[in-house]
């Protein structure tokens, strides 16, 4: 069933465990987590992001996402990542999204504040739920090693009450060392930080960059605060490696069964990633 962000992501903050927010490029990508989901009872968010749109168009997207929703048996919610701006957010609504990302964590906080505020205002007036970011969640392949990037990348825990404040968003995601992508080396997140900003809001917080995350680290958010985990980069390579393994040992591969491929090794690392967080059992 399509289900409210802020009611799925309140009940995670209060039982101390995460909900899995997968991107989804494709028709397979949506089956094997729904299918995952399913068999798991879980709850889970299936996400598209504006930099995705080239290869998966917003259009053509929502209708496939919010069918599988609507006839999942669990609670399903659909929703917009990384909207770029008010416009795409808007347009993500009307097009039945039933929460949107703003990502103005590039932007000076009273930007980010202000047009924060206004997509709140806008979405609420339609019973649409709102994440937005601060602080800088970079991108992997720039030089990280694995240490801790510097400090002053990471949110800024006065920061972090004020925008919750003035904005009225229903999760904030935070950068904590974090980076999206492939990982060339496990990162070490700053716990003490996540700490510290979970004790100063009671808001569901939101991890990026869910991606080769260790188990230890996956486990000090869940049980610290963060309570939905974005998921892209493993999906994909899980699929990658399924195929490129099916084409090596397959005599005769065909189209058919590559999809099927697919929609079993999406289906396998949802399931990972829904045992990690603890989402199993609670939809
Ligand atoms: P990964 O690709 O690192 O899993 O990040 C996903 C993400 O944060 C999408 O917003």
């Amino acid at each position: 069933m399509l289900a409210k962000f802020h009611e799925i992501l309140e009940k995670a903050y209060r039982g101390r465990y995460a909900v899995g927010a997968f991107n989804m490029l494709s028709l397979e990508h949506v089956r094997g987590t729904i299918r995952a989901a399913e068999e798991l009872e879980s709850p889970v968010i299936l996400q598209l992001a504006e930099v995705q749109f080239g290869c998966a168009p917003m259009e053509l997207m929502a209708p496939l996402y919010l069918e599988a929703a609507q006839s999942a048996k669990v609670p399903v919610c659909v929703h917009l990542d990384h909207g770029q701006s008010l416009e795409t957010c808007v347009k993500a609504i009307k097009l039945g999204f039933n929460s949107v990302m703003f990502d103005g964590a590039e932007l000076p906080f009273e930007e980010n504040v202000e047009v924060t505020s206004q997509i709140v205002r806008i979405a609420k007036s339609v019973g649409v739920d709102v994440e937005a970011e601060l602080g800088k969640v970079g991108l992997t392949g720039f030089g990280t090693s694995g240490k801790d990037p510097e400090v002053d990348v990471f949110t800024d825990v006065e920061e972090s009450a004020e925008f919750i404040r003035r904005t009225g968003v229903d999760a904030l995601a935070i950068a904590i060392g974090n980076l999206h992508g492939r990982y060339i080396a496990t990162p070490k997140l700053n716990i003490g930080r996540l700490k510290e900003i979970s004790a100063r809001n009671s808001l569901p917080l939101v991890l990026h960059g869910g991606s080769g995350t260790s188990m230890e680290d996956f486990k000090s958010c869940i049980h610290n605060g963060i309570s939905k985990i974005n998921v892209a980069t493993a999906l994909q390579m899980a699929a990658t490696e399924a195929v490129g393994r099916y084409m090596n040992e397959s005599q005769s591969p065909n189209y058919i069964e590559m999809k099927e491929i697919i929609e079993d090794a999406t289906c396998r690392s949802v399931k990972e990633h829904i045992k990690l967080f603890e989402s199993d059992g609670k939809a």
